[in-house]
């Protein structure tokens, strides 16, 4: 039995049918980004590419044109992320970016990656009061100590850009209250006499921690509420019996009117 042997040269050509999908590879999934950043900040590096040859291996990247940022390429296969247009954190804190990279096969095939950008804040928010102006009543001889009001502001911002402190701006009255810095409570700091004042104002500042830092002034008009404590002084007829009465004096008595 012989066996005949022969050998033959197969040359096979393989054709390269799309069956890659394009890669995605972002450096890092999440980035942040300032809100007060510039237009063209960059803020991540895309690669792409593809396994396949010819057509089916020449991709594009594209995100949502809707966002404040775009791609930039200036070189092949590798993509800028950067900011186009304005941030505000207080309006929208993050964004989910959908990258999607096409090859040019036909069909063609395609890959997407979400990437996420936190945009980070900056003290751009001033506190703000719930009122300009406030109005407060104080019972005249009430122990010092007494709690008279609570002022409040709220701040947009984030973090210590939006902590709060309280203090007194008008130094003339910082003798008559106190304030609680944290909580914008005012206490009394002395008694008041309705008979010597009515009325006095105060100014109250807001000032958020942020570097450097914002503020803002209200004001509160206090008022003095008198409480019964001079008796009626009994002008005549003189009483004797402890009676009293009222009288009525014409503005243009004369002297002596009332003896
Ligand atoms: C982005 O995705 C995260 C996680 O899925 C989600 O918590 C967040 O609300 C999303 N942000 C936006 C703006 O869609």
């Amino acid at each position: 039995l012989f066996y005949n042997a022969s050998h033959c040269k197969l040359i096979i050509d393989v054709i390269d049918v799309n069956d890659n999908k394009p890669v995605i590879e972002i450096k890092s999934a999440s980035a942040n980004v300032a809100e007060d950043s510039k237009p063209g900040t960059m803020i991540a590096l895309i690669n792409i590419y593809d396994l396949d040859t010819g057509s089916s291996g020449r991709v594009t990247c594209a995100i949502p044109d809707n966002l404040p940022f775009k791609l930039v390429s200036e070189v092949k296969n590798y993509y800028m992320l950067v900011t186009d247009g304005l941030l505000d954190r207080e309006l929208q804190p993050d964004y989910n970016i959908t990258v999607t990279a096409t090859d040019a096969g036909s069909p063609s095939l395609s890959s997407v990656k979400v990437m996420s950008i936190v945009i980070t804040d900056v003290n751009d928010n001033a506190p703000t009061f719930t009122e300009r102006e406030y109005n407060a009543n104080i019972l005249e001889n009430k122990p010092v100590g007494t709690f008279v009001m609570k002022v409040n502001a709220e701040d947009a911002d984030d973090g210590s850009n939006a902590k709060i402190h309280y203090q007194i701006a008008n130094s003339e009255v910082s003798s008559f209250l106190t304030i609680n810095s944290d909580t914008g409570e005012l206490f009394t700091l002395r008694l008041f006499d309705y008979e010597q004042s009515v009325h006095f104002q105060i100014k109250v500042t807001a000032r958020d921690e942020g570097g450097p830092p914002l503020s803002t002034t209200c004001t509160i008009n206090v008022f003095i509420k008198d409480q019964n404590d001079n008796s009626p002084v009994v002008l005549y007829p003189v009483q004797s019996t402890g009676f009293i009465a009222e009288d009525m004096v014409p503005v243009e008595a004369p002297r002596g009117y009332l003896s």
